[in-house]
């Protein structure tokens, strides 16, 4: 499996606080099945300011640390960029990490604020789309105002956007409306992948096979491959 979506550098956002943590983590992933990890530390400005040099900083020392060490998980690397009124200017500044690039649109996590979805961000989003960037919205099964209404989502999906929903969501443990909210997207196929979007070994772990297990049982083998195999591969194709 590859996982699109976690936290596994240290010191660089809510992810693990030292190396040893972060190769715990590591060795978590690659215990659960998954063979590439492309890290995504935070990029919210005022809260936590990484670059895409920082965050290939970190990525190339944990990388060297998990050869040191023969801990079989590869590793690429991204950023979940928040929703604000900077992204035009982070655009410009060509200062974000892509995944990489699908029918010649590059690919960028995006967050929302849990609370609620930024009025205007369909308009910024459509910007994006505009100049080849194609975004991908990170858990929106655990935003607010999302679980009030699903369809909040529809025009970010007319746009052109693509969702990640979190493996996490799938079985639980976010609790019962995110775990309703991925369902009812899962069922309506508007799920581009699935991703742990993992923080720390105890309560949010870099995994993906119970999610694996529960999709494959409820909606069949090939899906969970395309939601944890194929799309990841696809999106991250450069980098894998
Ligand atoms: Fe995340």
């Amino acid at each position: 499996m590859i996982d699109l979506h976690c936290h596994l550098l240290h010191g660089l956002d809510d992810g693990p606080d030292s190396l040893e943590e972060s190769l715990q983590l590591c060795r978590i992933a690659a215990a659960d099945g998954i063979t590439h990890a492309i890290v995504t530390p935070h990029i919210h400005p005022g809260r936590w300011d990484n670059t895409r040099k920082s965050i290939e900083l970190g990525y190339d020392n944990l990388r060297r640390k998990l050869d040191q060490n023969n801990i079989p998980l590869q590793l690429g690397f991204a950023a979940e960029v928040r929703v604000t009124d900077q992204l035009m200017q982070q655009v410009a500044d060509s200062d974000l990490p892509y995944y990489g690039e699908v029918e010649g649109y590059k690919v960028l996590l995006l967050e929302f604020p849990h609370s609620h979805l930024v009025p205007g961000s369909e308009k910024l989003f459509e910007w994006l789309l505009h100049r080849g960037i194609r975004p991908l919205v990170a858990h929106p099964e655990r935003n607010r105002q999302v679980m009030k209404n699903a369809s909040q989502l529809q025009p970010f999906i007319d746009a052109g956007c693509w969702l990640q929903v979190t493996a996490g969501s799938v079985t639980g443990l976010f609790g019962e409306k995110p775990m309703a909210i991925a369902h009812q997207l899962l069922q309506e196929g508007r799920v581009k992948v699935l991703a742990s979007d993992g923080h720390n070994a105890a309560a949010r772990p870099p995994v993906l096979g119970e999610a694996y297990e529960y999709i494959a049982q409820s909606y069949g083998e090939e899906r969970a491959r395309q939601l944890m195999l194929d799309a990841p591969a696809m999106i991250a194709a450069a980098q894998i």
